[in-house]
């Protein structure tokens, strides 16, 4: 089984979860759903701590089967305690309305921002964990936390990063997203300037400004970060995860790229 520090593009099965770390009582997979056609690919990610199961980014209505699927394989999707998105598009959130009927009890946790705005998705969403513009954290059975870190305008408003400190993965939302031309699946980085390629226009696109992506580099650049995974795209890993924050540091995004000489 592959982890985080050897996979490689080759050895990728789109149909399969992916163990990308395992630690005694401590696993993260890659559950996500690649899509031919109009619809982006996009990263799920389950964090299984003794017996309890973390879903980060649950994923569209459209991606429902394939994410309960692939975590199955490995844990089992009705015991998921948590579902953690990082703000509110439908990519991140149209299926949870499928998780909660599939588990009543499941606590929803996203920026509280979106606390109002739930309920377009399902009528009511009974257990909601809102974080708050200060950040929260959520403790894990063998006493581990993963840390919701605001991360706001990058894109949404309400945004956040999660960090797993048993992992060291920085689970990053659509920051570092990138997009490629042919839809494959890559979790990997093959060749680092064609990769920027791949980023640049959708960070200066949705991104909310620069002002924006320097808080958030400030906030994460000292945590001891092994890999940083975007909700699309290829993994940060080793020496990227610098080179990522260095990158995204040096493009005007949001309203600077659009109005900067304004
Ligand atoms: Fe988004
Ligand atoms: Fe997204």
């Amino acid at each position: 089984m592959p982890i985080i520090t050897t996979l490689t593009n080759a050895e990728l099965c789109i149909e399969d979860a992916i163990l990308l770390h395992d630690t005694p009582g401590h696993q993260v997979y890659w559950v996500g759903c690649g899509e031919s056609g109009e619809a982006i690919s996009c990263n799920s990610w389950l964090v299984v701590d003794q017996d309890a199961g973390f879903l980060l980014e649950p994923g569209g209505c459209d991606h429902y089967r394939g994410v309960s699927d692939k975590v199955d394989s490995v844990f089992l999707s009705s015991a998921i305690s948590h579902l953690i998105c990082s703000h509110q598009d439908p990519d991140v959130c149209a299926s949870l309305p499928s998780w909660v009927s599939n588990n009543p009890g499941i606590q929803i946790v996203i920026p509280h921002l979106w606390q109002r705005f739930l309920p377009h998705y399902m009528a009511h969403p009974e257990h909601l964990i809102p974080i708050s513009d200060r950040g929260g954290k959520l403790l894990m059975p063998d006493g581990g936390h993963l840390h919701c870190i605001p991360a706001p305008f990058l894109h949404s408003p309400g945004n956040m990063v999660v960090f797993d400190e048993a992992s060291g993965l920085l689970f990053s939302g659509d920051i570092g997203a990138s997009v490629f031309g042919d839809n494959t699946l890559r979790l990997c980085i093959d060749d680092w300037d064609a990769h920027c390629g791949c980023m640049l226009g959708f960070h200066q696109r949705y991104m909310g400004s620069n002002k924006a992506v320097a808080a958030f580099i400030a906030s994460v650049r000292e945590l001891p970060i092994r890999a940083i995974l975007p909700q699309h795209g290829a993994i940060f890993r080793g020496e990227e995860v610098g080179k990522l924050l260095d990158w995204l540091g040096a493009i005007d995004v949001g309203v600077d790229f659009m109005f900067g000489d304004a």
